[in-house]
């Protein structure tokens, strides 16, 4: 180890699980005498924690790499590719790459001071091994303290949807134990934290060995202190009747669920595996409503997979316009090397048709998007101060319980980031809800 202890600059790409990642990292080098820093600029090492979900994933991170090309020849920085795209390229990306000192896959970040020692004395290395077991549930996370935090409560992911790299790169499902999920919660609501995000690539297929994921979900929602729990990312197939009575029921679990749809056609679900029909859908939509009225629903998209003709594409605009979910991320079709559909499917819609369906949808969307928020202007809602709008500093930014961005004035009202306030909203965007504290 130098005299001056190494500075570290992450850069963070990809889903919430990443961002969660960077956190632990941060603690496993903080623990070995790293520092950090907010710029490549003053680095001595740069870790790029990557995502593979979609083509332009692995493009925007090949962009940042060149970038760092001049300051490596410049100062001898140390350059590590971490997460999705390290797993799922492995030595491909290592030996291609002459930039890259270090690559560490999802489950391999204990290993990293040791890659980062060698790669200061000039060897390059990886470790890409995947874990049945690996949950980190002894590493606290460095987070920087606020309003809300994330727990990852289980990793990985067992479905193999046809289209998805993600069981490739975060290996099979495994979930920590409930006491520990629930003592990280206290241990966050101690600092101040009031929102929990229970994070996990199939968060909803949770289970320790004792308890399911809604046994999880109201013991974290009963911790002194939290004031909102939410969770992210469910898959349709895993929700019995006992975890909506939990979403309904406790006040203090958000009522917000992001039901990622994919496609609104049969014959394209099944080619995707997503295990669920249109009906049975929709029939679980209904039952959510039913039981929890005021629910907010989000969903996803894929645009342009494998075979899919204009009707069968229709059906998915059609089920948008079914459901009108709240928000919907909308995606087009983007190969995986080595999922089923790569090596089953022909990736033969155009690249011209998909991105017009992709235009389509979010259009469409846009449209319910704004309705939906229009519908909201006169009433009073719930909104959890995060911090100060972006736009003025005589706003404060929140969201409501269902997840949606409120701006609002400051005057007067004696608030601070953590506050829970009754607003009042008197006007709407597409993403975002205005008004005034009440
Ligand atoms: N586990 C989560 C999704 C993780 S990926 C779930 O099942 O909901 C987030 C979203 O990226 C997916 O819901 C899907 O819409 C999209 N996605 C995944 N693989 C993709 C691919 N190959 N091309 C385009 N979009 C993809
Ligand atoms: Fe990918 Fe499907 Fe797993 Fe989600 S459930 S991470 S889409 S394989
Ligand atoms: Fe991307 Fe990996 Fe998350 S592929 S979306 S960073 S799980």
């Amino acid at each position: 180890m130098p005299l001056r202890p190494p500075a570290v600059f992450i850069e963070t790409f990809g889903c919430q699980m990443n961002e969660y990642d960077t956190e632990l990292v941060r603690s496993i080098l903080k623990d070995n005498g790293y520092r950090f820093t907010d710029s490549a600029d003053t680095a001595d090492v740069v870790l790029l924690n990557t995502c593979a979900i979609r083509e332009n994933a692995h493009n925007k991170v090949y962009g940042h790499l060149g970038a760092l090309k001049a300051l490596k020849e410049d100062k001898g920085l140390v350059i590590g590719v971490l997460g999705c795209m390290a797993q799922n390229l492995k030595k491909d990306l290592l030996e291609e790459n002459s930039l890259i000192d270090v690559l560490a896959g999802p489950d391999s970040y204990r290993a990293l001071p040791e890659l980062l020692e060698k790669a200061a004395a000039g060897r390059k290395g990886m470790a890409v091994d995947l874990s049945e077991y690996e949950t980190y549930t002894d590493i606290t996370p460095d987070r920087i303290e606020g309003v809300a935090a994330w727990i990852a409560v289980m990793r990985g992911c067992d479905n193999f949807c046809t289209f998805c790299v993600v069981p490739y790169t975060r290996g099979r499902e495994r979930s920590r134990e409930l006491d520990g999920v629930v003592r990280e919660a206290e241990a966050l609501a101690a600092s101040g934290c009031k929102q929990v995000t229970l994070l996990g690539q199939n968060v909803n297929s949770y289970r320790d060995g004792t308890h399911d994921f809604a046994d999880l979900l109201l013991a974290v929602a009963e911790v002194r202190g939290i004031e909102r729990v939410r969770f992210i990312s469910p898959h349709p197939k895993d929700f019995p009747e006992k975890l909506l009575e939990a979403v309904a029921g406790h006040p203090r679990i958000c009522k917000h669920i992001h039901l990622p749809l994919q496609t609104g056609n049969d014959r394209i679900l099944q080619l995707m595996d997503r295990t669920y029909t249109r009906a049975e859908y929709l029939a679980l939509v209904d039952q959510i409503r039913t039981r929890c009225p005021e629910i907010i629903l989000t969903t996803d998209i894929i645009a342009g997979f494998c075979s899919e003709t204009d009707e069968e594409f229709a059906d998915t605009e059609d089920l948008l316009r079914e459901v009108e979910y709240h928000l919907a991320y909308i995606f087009q079709y983007s190969e995986r090397k080595n999922t089923i559909a790569a090596r089953k499917y022909a990736d033969d819609v155009p690249a011209g048709v998909k991105a017009a369906r992709v235009t389509k949808l979010v259009e469409f969307q846009r449209g319910i998007s704004l309705k939906k928020n229009r519908e909201m202007i006169g009433k009073t809602v719930e909104v959890l101060v995060e911090g100060e709008g972006k736009r003025s500093r005589d706003q404060w930014m929140g969201r409501t319980d269902g997840n949606i961005v409120a701006v609002f004035s400051k005057t007067g009202n004696g608030l601070k980031p953590g506050s829970l306030t009754s607003v009042r909203i008197t006007d709407a965007t597409v993403t975002t809800l205005y008004g005034e504290s009440v």
